[in-house]
């Protein structure tokens, strides 16, 4: 009874496995995810200290999700039996010449992101895992959302040009989209 049980696990955690490249593939997400967590906090550090105070809540509610993606994955990792590694993080950028090119970064930054979710969905599809395919749709939601955030405040940003008084609306609105952000 207990060779059988053994036996019967063994096969269980087979069929449950991850592949390894999907293993490998998700641990390399986990950390992407912490490192946009990392550079949303620097730049929130960085709106706060030239007095953006609007801007600064707004980034570091995005390093907040930004770590909410990574558990979130994380999570779904040690669900699916796989090896959780947690690495260290490349430091951030601390210096911005202006809020314009600080988003102009992050744009980069999520479109970055984007690119990364899609091999990481081509590979699941590549080794059959529909499971974990099925999982990281809502990374390919999430990633239309964060594109066009960074694109609707690069927009603002441009509106306004060098009207000071503009930006001083813009950093109160600025705030507004935390709230709009779906959960
Ligand atoms: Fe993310
Ligand atoms: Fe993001």
């Amino acid at each position: 009874m207990r060779v059988f049980l053994v036996n019967f696990t063994t096969v269980l955690k087979n069929i449950i496995m991850l592949s390894e490249k999907v293993d490998k593939a998700l641990n390399k997400q986990i950390r992407i995810e912490a490192e946009s967590s990392q550079i949303y906090l620097s730049m929130a550090c960085w709106a706060e200290s030239k007095g953006f105070e609007g801007v600064a809540d707004f980034m570091f509610a995005q390093a907040d999700e930004e770590r909410e993606h990574m558990l979130r994955l994380l999570r779904y990792l040690i669900e699916r039996g796989g090896n959780a590694n947690i690495s260290e993080l490349s430091k951030p950028p601390a210096n911005f010449k202006s809020p314009k090119a600080m988003f102009e970064e992050v744009l980069k930054h999520e479109i970055f992101v984007s690119d990364s979710i899609n091999d990481l969905v081509a590979i699941t599809f590549e080794e059959k895992d529909f499971a974990t395919h099925n999982f990281l749709q809502w990374y390919v939601a999430e990633q239309i959302e964060e594109e066009a955030t960074a694109r609707t405040i690069l927009d603002k940003i441009n509106l306004i040009g060098d009207d000071k008084s503009g930006f001083y609306l813009f950093d109160k609105d600025v705030r507004s989209l935390i709230a709009q952000k779906p959960e």
